[in-house]
């Protein structure tokens, strides 16, 4: 099976067992809160973090089951950071994955709430659906931490923080490795804890994993500035407009290319001694620097 074969059969399952599994109606859960969650999670979306779960799992063998439910917690952890950056007090933006973002197709209070929501199933999910408890136990601490303040919550505030004004480089780069980082280095993190790796791998996975998170966010810098937005599915040249510290603003475009560039070679790099069973990982990770939306 060729990787975009199999990238094709992880995405096709992760996409059916997010609007089942992920937010299986229970009872006790108001309608329209639960129409919120629905709406921001089976909006599209390219499932990157969830697929990197299955490829790193892959790596080393993982049961499936398992990586199931680490991926679709990943999946509702970035969804709602989504929902809350698009929040009129964050980024204030109204077309997100090609609709209406969540506090507009809905309403503020309950666009906050869906995110609220969407974090505890995350954990939920983990709790109850994962193999064994210490692999749980692993997949939480991973996630939690990822998520909080010294994660993609850090990161956001961070980004909030310097808009408007000037960053050195290293700043930016910190900042970019909360805010899109953390949570690219859980989903590789959670595909290996299932795959029982060891430290050795767990390490050499997160310097992957590392310049993965980097990279995705300067491609999304980038695309701000030259992408459209029919083709993003979210509102283009609005980095620039609302004087947010990116990449391309604080080195200049070519630069910003540039270091993207060393960063796939770096990509590439941490792979070789995996062998074929990285190829999947290293699709995804191509995909993730080139892609177009
Ligand atoms: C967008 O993430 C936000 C960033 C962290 C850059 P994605 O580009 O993965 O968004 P979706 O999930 O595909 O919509
Ligand atoms: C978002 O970064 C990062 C998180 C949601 C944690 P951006 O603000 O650049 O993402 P987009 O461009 O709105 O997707
Ligand atoms: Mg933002
Ligand atoms: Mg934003
Ligand atoms: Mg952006």
């Amino acid at each position: 099976m060729t990787s975009e074969a199999r990238i094709q059969h992880w995405r096709a399952q992760i996409e059916q067992h997010l609007s089942t599994t992920a937010l299986a109606p229970q009872p006790g859960i108001p309608q329209t809160l639960q129409a919120a969650m629905h709406y921001a999670v089976t909006g599209g979306g390219k499932r990157i973090r969830p697929l990197l779960v299955y490829a790193s799992g892959y790596l080393l063998n993982a049961e499936e089951d398992n990586l199931l439910i680490a991926a679709l917690a990943v999946e509702l952890i970035h969804t709602y950071s989504l929902i809350h950056d698009d929040l009129p007090a964050m980024d204030n933006d109204d077309l997100r994955r090609g609709r209406a973002t969540t506090h507009i197709a809905f309403d503020e209070a309950s666009a906050i709430l869906a995110g609220d929501a969407l974090h505890s199933r995350a954990f939920e999910l983990l709790t109850t659906h994962i193999s064994a408890p210490t692999l749980a136990l692993a997949c939480i601490q991973t996630l939690s931490t990822a998520a909080g303040a010294g994660g993609m919550c850090g990161g956001q505030i961070l980004d909030m923080h310097a808009t408007g004004k000037h960053q050195s480089v290293n700043a930016l780069e910190q900042m970019h490795q909360l805010k899109t980082g953390a949570l690219i280095r859980a989903a590789v993190r959670l595909g290996a804890l299932c795959g029982q790796a060891d430290t050795a791998t767990l390490e050499q996975l997160d310097r992957f994993a590392n310049a993965l998170g980097l990279a995705f966010q300067i491609r999304d810098d980038i695309l701000d500035i030259e992408s459209s937005t029919a083709e993003l599915g979210k509102t283009t040249g609005k980095d620039s407009a609302f004087h947010k510290s990116t990449f391309p603003s604080v080195l200049g475009l070519l630069p910003a290319k540039t270091r993207l560039q060393q960063l796939a070679q770096i990509l590439q790099n941490e792979l070789v001694s995996f062998g074929p069973r990285a190829e999947p990982l290293n699709y995804l990770a191509q995909l993730a620097i080139l892609r177009n939306h």
